[in-house]
This record gives C-alpha cells, sequence and structure tokens, in this order.
C-alpha cells in the first residue's frame, strides 16, 4: 500500500530494519512489514529527546485518577508516552488492556513455588478474550492514520477474533482474515462470525495461511495485522508495564510466556530493553520462552542447533537447513494449543534478540503438561485457554530443574480466555472415554489427573440427593 500523506506523527517515531548490517530506517507513514533493503523485520523507535519520556514510571499513576478518559483507562494508551507513533485523535480504543496481575498461591504449589512467588498476568479479560487486543489498538491505530479501509491477518484464531472485533467496534475498516482448515477453535472462529469478518478458510494450516495473506495484501494493497506488523508489537509492550504498574514498579525475576509467532516474546524484550535504556528499571527480567512439544521450532533452533542472536549476525544457513529437514520430513506442527500450532514464527529473529536482551531461555513442554498446567489454572480460579497454560507448565518444568528458584518473583502470561476452547476443556474433564481418546488421546494425552468428572446419576430425587451426599 502507498505511503499516504496523513497525519502520521514522523517528529520522533520512524521504523528502523533490526540488522545491524542495514539498518536502513523509513517513515512511520509507511505501510511495511519487512525492510525493503534487506528483508529483515522492523522496529517501530522513537527518538526519545524530541518528546522525552516520564522521569519516572510513577509518573503514569496520575492517568488512574483520569479514569473517565477512554486513553487513561485503556491499559494501552495510558502508557501512550512509550509509545508515541500516533496522536491522541488518531487512537482507537474498545477499552483494552483492563487486566489484572494476580498472585495465585494454588497455581505456585503446583508449580513448587513458594507462596506469594507467582503471578497470572490474566490476559483473557481482554475485550475480544486474549492478549492480541493490546497489539491490535496499536496496528488499528496505525492503519487508521495511513488512511487504510481494509485489514487482514492469518490467525490460529485469537489475532482474527481481534481484528474481526476492532473492525466491527470502530466501523473504519472491514476485516478479511485467513484460517486454516479444521485448525481453529469454535469459541474463536464463532467471534469472527459473529462480528462479521470477511473469512477465508484456506485448504493449508496457519503457516500456509500466513504466506497467503502476505502475497494477497500486497497484490491488493490490504493493511496486514499479523505482528510482522511492528506496530502490534508496540502495543504488547504494554503488558509488561501492566506487570511492573501491579508489582509497584519492581521488575520481577521472570516472565514466562508461551511461543508460537513470537510477538509477545519479542515485544516484551524490547519493553524492557527500552525501559532500561531510559533509565526507568534498574533490571531487567529472564525471559523464558514456552513452546508446545508439537510445535516447538524455536526450542528446536535454540536448544538443539544453537541458534542465538549473535549481536544480528543470526546463522541463517541454520534456520534454512532446519526448514528444510521439516518439509522434507513432512513435520508439521501439531498441538492441542491450537493457538501455538506454528511451523514456522515470522518473529523468530526479533525473539532471539529478546532471548538476548533478557538473558533468556527457551523450554518445550508436551500436551500433557499442558492439561494438567491449564486444570490447575482453572481449579485455581482462573480459566485460561491450552496455549497460555504452556506458560505454567514451563514454569514447573523450570522450577523442577531448578533454573527457577522457589521465591523468586515469577509472572506467567495467560494469553487467552478459558472460553475460547471449550472442547479442549471438556475433553479433559470428560467420563467419556471415546470422546477424551478422539480430541486427547491421539495427541499424546494419557491422564486427566486433575479432571473433575460430572456425575452421572437417574432422573431420580433419591438418586440425585445420594450422589450429592457421596461427593460433597
Ligand atoms: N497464546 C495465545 C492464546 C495465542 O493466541 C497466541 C498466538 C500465542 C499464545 C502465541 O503468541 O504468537 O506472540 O508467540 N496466536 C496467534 C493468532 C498466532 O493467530 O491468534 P505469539
Amino acid at each position: 500500500m502507498a505511503s499516504a500523506a496523513a497525519p502520521v506523527r514522523t517528529d520522533q517515531a520512524y521504523q528502523k530494519c533490526l540488522a545491524p548490517d542495514c539498518g536502513a530506517t523509513y517513515d512511520v507513514g509507511q505501510v511495511l512489514t519487512a525492510c525493503p533493503k534487506c528483508g529483515s523485520l522492523l522496529d517501530v523507535l522513537y527518538d526519545w529527546n524530541r518528546t522525552p519520556p516520564p522521569e519516572s514510571l510513577r509518573w503514569f499513576e496520575q492517568k488512574w485518577s483520569r479514569r473517565n478518559e477512554p486513553l487513561c483507562r485503556s491499559g494501552v494508551w495510558r502508557f501512550h508516552e512509550l509509545l508515541p507513533f500516533a496522536t491522541p485523535d488518531k487512537i482507537v480504543t474498545i477499552g483494552e488492556g483492563q487486566t489484572p496481575l494476580h498472585a495465585s498461591d494454588g497455581v505456585a504449589r503446583y508449580v513448587g513455588m513458594k507462596a506469594g512467588s507467582l503471578f497470572l498476568q490474566y490476559e483473557g479479560m481482554n475485550p475480544s478474550g486474549s492478549f492480541k487486543d493490546n497489539g491490535m489498538t496499536a496496528a488499528f491505530t496505525h492503519a487508521r492514520t495511513i488512511g487504510a479501509r481494509r485489514a487482514a491477518c492469518a490467525s490460529t484464531g485469537n489475532t482474527s477474533a481481534s481484528l474481526a472485533l476492532y473492525c466491527c467496534a470502530s466501523k473504519l475498516m472491514q476485516a478479511v482474515i485467513f484460517i486454516g482448515s479444521g485448525k481453529i477453535s469454535y469459541g474463536k472462529l464463532s467471534q469472527a462470525l459473529d462480528y462479521g469478518a470477511l473469512t477465508i478458510q484456506i485448504a493449508g494450516d496457519f503457516d500456509d495461511a500466513m504466506l497467503r495473506v502476505q502475497e494477497v495484501s500486497k497484490q491488493l494493497g490490504i493493511y496486514l495485522v499479523n505482528s510482522v506488523n511492528p506496530f502490534r508489537l508496540e502495543g504488547q509492550k504494554t503488558i509488561m508495564y501492566r506487570v511492573l504498574e501491579s508489582l509497584d514498579w519492581q521488575t520481577p525475576d521472570w516472565i514466562v510466556v508461551p511461543g508460537g509467532n513470537l510477538g509477545n516474546s519479542s515485544a516484551f524484550g524490547k519493553a524492557f530493553h527500552e525501559l532500561h535504556e531510559l533509565g526507568l528499571i534498574d533490571r531487567v527480567p529472564r525471559l523464558a520462552v514456552i513452546n508446545a512439544a508439537g510445535a516447538n521450532t524455536l526450542d528446536g533452533l535454540y536448544n538443539k542447533h544453537n541458534l542465538r542472536w549473535n549481536c544480528g549476525q543470526i546463522d541463517s544457513r541454520t534456520i534454512a537447513r532446519y526448514y528444510a529437514e521439516m518439509e522434507s520430513a513432512g513435520r508439521k506442527a501439531d498441538t492441542i494449543a491450537s493457538a501455538i500450532e506454528i511451523n514456522r514464527p515470522v518473529n523468530l529473529t526479533k525473539c532471539l534478540r529478546a532471548l538476548d536482551w533478557c538473558d533468556g531461555l527457551v523450554r518445550e513442554v508436551t500436551d500433557q503438561q499442558i492439561l494438567d498446567a491449564k486444570a490447575q489454572v482453572g481449579a485455581n480460579g482462573f480459566g485460561c485457554e491450552p496455549a497460555s497454560a504452556a506458560s505454567v507448565a514451563g514454569a514447573k518444568l523450570l522450577r523442577e530443574e531448578d533454573v527457577i528458584a522457589p521465591s523468586e518473583r515469577v509472572v506467567c502470561i495467560l494469553t487467552g480466555h478459558q472460553l475460547k476452547d471449550p472442547t479442549a476443556t471438556v475433553s479433559y474433564h470428560t467420563t467419556d472415554q471415546d470422546e477424551f481418546n478422539r480430541v486427547l488421546g491421539k495427541r499424546g494425552v494419557s491422564r486427566a489427573a486433575f479432571a473433575n468428572r460430572a456425575v452421572k446419576v437417574e432422573n431420580d430425587l433419591d438418586e440425585i440427593v445420594r450422589a450429592i451426599q457421596l461427593n460433597s
């Protein structure tokens, strides 16, 4: 799409290629998802000398008393000074980012942490039920500033639900979403359909949809909101600002996040790196990115092939070889955590940089570990979808390895709401072995240690009373 002469703020924000040996810069009025010169990913950067950020993060507390103003109520835009790429009059907000951080001693016990040490950042409380709204409000705002009429994404379900909602609520654009066949949970698909998105279901998986949406957006001049869009990640930085805010601006020891397309981990790394460079925090937390074992490209490349950021000199031959082997072996991502069922994460290089900035590490967890962790999250008062529980399963694994100490402060990101994927939840708790096998057995899940089984009983008063007395 051509850059329009719209009132995009160019005085202090710009886009920059992340490859150090290229480093080309571009106006924020340009719609780019990769550097036109070298093909690398782009960052949105700021000239902080022109509009200095607040001197202390506590400065943001004054916005709490102005919660009746939409830009102060939004958990993204109350931090506008840390992502100042658009003027306030262009911002599109639907009240995203009002998400809480909870200490959960029940989950802490399960993970093997001391009481008061484990926190859950509950991003399922966003308007469309996932963390995606943090990034969508930012990308959508950018789309509006450049005058876009249509916006597209490929999605495992949550990005599409979020885009569809912003389009529908604002009436500013039409949503065009690409999904793979049979890969999206009904909760998410129902959102996109209800919100009126033009839904293109292609015969393929997420990675196929991702390639196609990039081609189609280019050809038809549609604004692309996948996380290759650097403005998306600016919004997702604010999840970390809210974590800090909830911890009275103290940096936790660990952030544990599921890894799919690796947008979140990339955004979190940038958030902490920037705050540290600006002198607004005195240290960065460690970052743990958790893959599902059935979709473990990052884990494979990072842990088995030792792929690193390496000052931006990433070994692209190792990546190409890995993908070629994956292709020739016909290996396809396959996990109950459908949100992160991704073979080729588009933000791989940015995530490697985030891991470098945050002394990070990568782990994979099985579907069994994910579902058990999810059940524990549920049993302790928070619902989440399977992909989100990878963070808790990952924290438990790192605790077992003694990488995380029992009294360190650990924040697990619950990325999506429980109701996004009721099939996975009901199958875990079911009494019907056939149903269990149909959905979970084929993925190597053999037991449901924390299942809360429904009690089947005849429609008879005495029987019902007896069943309650027996089970309570
Ligand atoms: N958790 C949930 C619930 C997600 O929907 C996603 C990604 C992730 C984790 C992974 O985050 O990509 O930033 O590493 N969902 C995308 C989608 C791919 O299309 O909705 P990531």
